[in-house]
């Protein structure tokens, strides 16, 4: 028998007096049963389901968010993923530890069917721009779970007297679903409680967010990203069963990502490793974002000089001004060239003589 989570879930909503719970866990069950062919037995349960509620079910329950006390905005996002996913570059060993993540979280009822309940959560830590949102939302892809994203930013700047109610609130709504809930920009709450320069209703908060994520974790699935890892509270790292560190690229997949984002175009350095490996040295210290942008620079730029196809030069230009190098002449040109360009295309992205480039040069002693 598969599908534990859900009878469990189901029960549990029951005892709850959890309408909200019991509904949309008893679909979940149906649209399950459907895949395994039980049909019959699937007709069945939502034929109760649409008896007894009084509105349609499951994805549309999630537009009853809950809404912030007094500014009345909604404190979560939901998103139901595509299977479309754009690729996300990893390390080797981040990738495996995100996927073994996955993988666990697809043999779930399995392991409740051993009478093992392990938590699922996950916390992912690095530096900005380097894939975590995205990986949130490939889990939730993966295993085609809702993901409820929680606005913590702006829940913490609201009046802390009722930021202890908001955390509660999502984590009701959270629990009452079947979702994945997504704790992004996790440090805005979790910072540590020992910190001199906050009030002690932040400690309060703290510790309310504790015991949230305590009761939570027995039976849903968490996820938390942050930027500041150093911020968080030492209590905090321990309610994570996997601690995933998502960091800058480094040369072998900073030529994984230029060729992801220049897969759409033509360019005239693929084949050529050397040029990519001098790209990847430039981009060093890059993270996955600026990357991103920077090859969208680069084939914007290509476009409008009316390029055949998106050249090395012009990618060099824009690490160029990425790096917010000097704006002169002189240094610019003696970049291009060390880094491989060839004078004849210099002068053509330039708009400059051969002559002229020849003498920066000569004058830089090359
Ligand atoms: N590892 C990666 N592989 C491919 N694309 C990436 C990767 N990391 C980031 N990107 C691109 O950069 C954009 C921003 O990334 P994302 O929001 O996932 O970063 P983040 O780590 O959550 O950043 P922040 O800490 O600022 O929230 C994404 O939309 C994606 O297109
Ligand atoms: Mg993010």
């Amino acid at each position: 028998m598969y599908m534990r989570t859900e009878i469990l879930k189901i029960i549990e909503g029951g005892l709850e007096k959890n309408r909200d719970k019991v509904q949309s866990y008893a679909l979940l069950f149906s649209e399950k049963l459907r895949e395994e062919g039980e049909d019959k037995f699937a007709d069945r349960i939502k034929k109760i389901i649409d008896k007894k509620s009084v509105h349609p079910v499951y994805l549309d329950e999630f537009l009853s968010k809950p809404v912030d006390q007094d500014s009345r905005l909604d404190m979560v996002d939901v998103a139901i993923e595509s299977n479309n996913h754009k690729k996300i570059v990893l390390p080797e060993i981040t990738k495996v530890k995100v996927d073994n993540y996955i993988e666990s979280l697809k043999h779930r009822s399995k392991f409740i069917e051993l009478g093992i309940n392990l938590p699922e959560s996950l916390l992912l830590y690095g530096p900005p721009g380097c894939g975590k949102t995205s990986i949130a939302h490939y889990i939730a892809q993966q295993t085609q779970l809702p993901l409820v994203t929680a606005k913590l930013d702006g829940l913490v700047s609201s009046l802390l007297g009722s930021t202890a109610k908001n955390i509660r609130k999502i984590f009701e709504y959270a629990n009452e679903r079947p979702c994945i809930l997504f704790l992004d920009e996790f440090d805005a709450i979790a910072k540590a409680r020992n910190d001199e320069h906050e009030v002690g209703e932040l400690k309060r908060v703290v510790n309310s967010l504790l015991q949230n994520i305590d009761t939570f974790n027995e039976n849903n699935i968490l996820i938390a990203a942050t930027n500041h890892e150093k911020l968080l509270d030492p209590a905090v790292w321990r309610r994570f069963t996997t601690i995933v560190e998502v960091p800058k690229p480094r040369e072998a997949e900073i030529v994984e990502l230029i060729k992801l984002y220049l897969e759409t175009v033509k360019y005239d350095f693929d084949k050529d490793r050397k040029k990519m490996n001098t790209l990847a040295e430039l981009l060093l210290g890059f993270n996955a974002s600026d990357i991103k942008t920077l090859c969208f620079n680069s084939i914007k730029k290509s476009i409008i000089s009316e390029e055949k196809q998106l050249t090395y030069a012009t990618v060099l230009y824009q690490i160029y001004l990425h790096k917010g190098f000097k704006e002169d002449e002189i240094t610019l040109v003696s970049f291009l060239n060390t880094n491989g360009v060839s004078q004849s295309d210099i002068s053509k992205i330039l708009g400059l003589s051969r002559r002229q480039i020849r003498k920066v040069l000569d004058d830089q002693g090359e």
